[in-house]
């Protein structure tokens, strides 16, 4: 009698964890960020915005967006300027290969697939520098490649 319980509980402890695990799965799911768009890669130079890469105004020492590209082993534009109090959005996408994108002292971090757009809001309230720097290994330069942020 104990033992078919004790197999009874195995099989209802497998279908609780089974159960745990779909849950976890769904709900992590849905927190991945959906691109914002996909992009034709061979195409960059000829598709806005990213025929244009850089600074936009959006509402005057408050919104600014940040149009970027990430290819091997740069960002650019390699150097942005915003005033201190703004909430910039970086739109970027990749021209070659997977890399990452990850701001020095602040929450953000994404990887910048070939094909894909990301958006990534940061509210920069200080004067001050920080770096973008690729997380992601992406050849023989990957070091190198950053981007400057002077917060004015
Ligand atoms: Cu780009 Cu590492």
């Amino acid at each position: 009698r104990s033992e078919r319980l004790f197999i009874n509980l195995s099989i209802l402890m497998l279908v609780i964890f089974f159960i745990a695990v779909l849950v976890s799965a769904f709900i992590g799911g849905l927190q991945v960020p959906a691109p914002a768009g996909t992009i034709d890669p061979a195409a960059i130079n000829q598709t806005a915005p990213f025929d244009n890469p850089g600074v936009r105004e959006l509402v005057p020492g408050k919104r600014y967006e940040v149009v970027m590209i990430a290819q091997t082993w740069a960002f650019i534009p390699g150097e942005i300027r915003v005033p201190a109090g703004s909430e910039v959005t970086f739109r970027i996408t990749s021209r070659d290969v997977i890399h990452g994108f990850e701001i020095t002292g602040k929450n953000a971090n994404v990887m910048l697939i070939p094909g894909q757009i990301s958006l990534v809001k940061v509210k920069f309230d200080k004067p001050g520098e920080h770096y973008i720097i690729c997380h992601e290994y992406c050849g023989i330069g990957h070091q190198t490649m950053y981007a400057k942020i002077i917060v004015e």
